[in-house]
Order: C-alpha cells, then sequence, then structure tokens
C-alpha cells in the first residue's frame, strides 16, 4: 500500500491542536494524538476523562475510534504524533499501544515527548512481541 510522505512536525502540530480540546479535570494532563493514515488523511483524539477514573479514554485510543468511525475498517496507520500542553514525557500507555497494533504498520513510526526531548521510533519497536491470536487452524 502506497503511503505519502509523513512530516512528523506537522502530524505533532495536529496533535497538539488536539490536546486543546482535552477533557482533563481530574489529572490536568492535557493529551492529544494525530494519527496518519496511508491514505494520507490525518484523524486526531484527545483524551477524555471520566469522575470513574477507570472509564477515561486516552487520545490515542480516541483517535483510533475516530479513525475507524469515519474511513472504515481497513485503515492503516502510517504514523502517530502524541503531543501533550503539560511539557511534560507522554509515551503511548501500554493499553493504547495493544491497540494501535490492531491497524498500525510495523514500521510506522511512532514520535512522543520525553524527557530530553522528542523520540521517534518504529512502532515495532515500542511494543515487542504484541499480543496476536493465531490459532493452530491459521
Ligand atoms: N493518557 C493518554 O491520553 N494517553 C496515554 O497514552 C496515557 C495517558 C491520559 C489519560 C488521562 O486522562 C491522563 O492522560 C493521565 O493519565
Amino acid at each position: 500500500m502506497a503511503s505519502k510522505k509523513i512530516d512528523l512536525d506537522i502530524l505533532v502540530e495536529h496533535a497538539r491542536q488536539a490536546a486543546q480540546n482535552s477533557y482533563s479535570p481530574y489529572s490536568g494532563f492535557r493529551v492529544g494524538a494525530a494519527l496518519e493514515l496511508t491514505s494520507g488523511e490525518v484523524v486526531t483524539g484527545t483524551n477524555v476523562e471520566n469522575v470513574s477514573y477507570g472509564l477515561t479514554l486516552c487520545a490515542e485510543r480516541a483517535a483510533l475510534a475516530s479513525a475507524v468511525s469515519q474511513f472504515g475498517p481497513r485503515i492503516r496507520i502510517a504514523a502517530v504524533a502524541i503531543a501533550n500542553l503539560n511539557s511534560a514525557p507522554s509515551t503511548p500507555c501500554g493499553a493504547c499501544r495493544q491497540v494501535l497494533a490492531e491497524f498500525i504498520l510495523p514500521e510506522a513510526l511512532v514520535t512522543f515527548p520525553m524527557e530530553n526531548g522528542r523520540h521517534t521510533l518504529p512502532f515495532a519497536e515500542l511494543l515487542p512481541l504484541a499480543f496476536s491470536m493465531k490459532t493452530k487452524e491459521d
């Protein structure tokens, strides 16, 4: 599948914009995620917290749900940017990595803020040995 050239700086800007809409009254941590699809579309999401804390939706999963909702189940993610408005490190949490694994290309670059600046890694390095369900019949 052909993918357009990805400008990660622009994708980070989309993620920052998405974080402006964060609903995070409990943590105050305002996260945004931007997914670039192999079609070239960019889809964003932000974290949506809940008073029942465990029901909180992370920005990455919000973006993914939006992408599938808008473009259907055959989407593939070519790049991901994560940003926050708290000047804090924010790697995607383990649950989000596993959820992204369902739709992301292993070589897709994922960029996120760390203590010493932005880090960019291929997804396969962020979640080696992702769970996948292979039965004997597969
Ligand atoms: N959060 C995300 O949006 N993405 C992550 O990968 C980790 C955490 C959000 C959830 C919660 O609203 C806030 O950050 C603090 O955990």
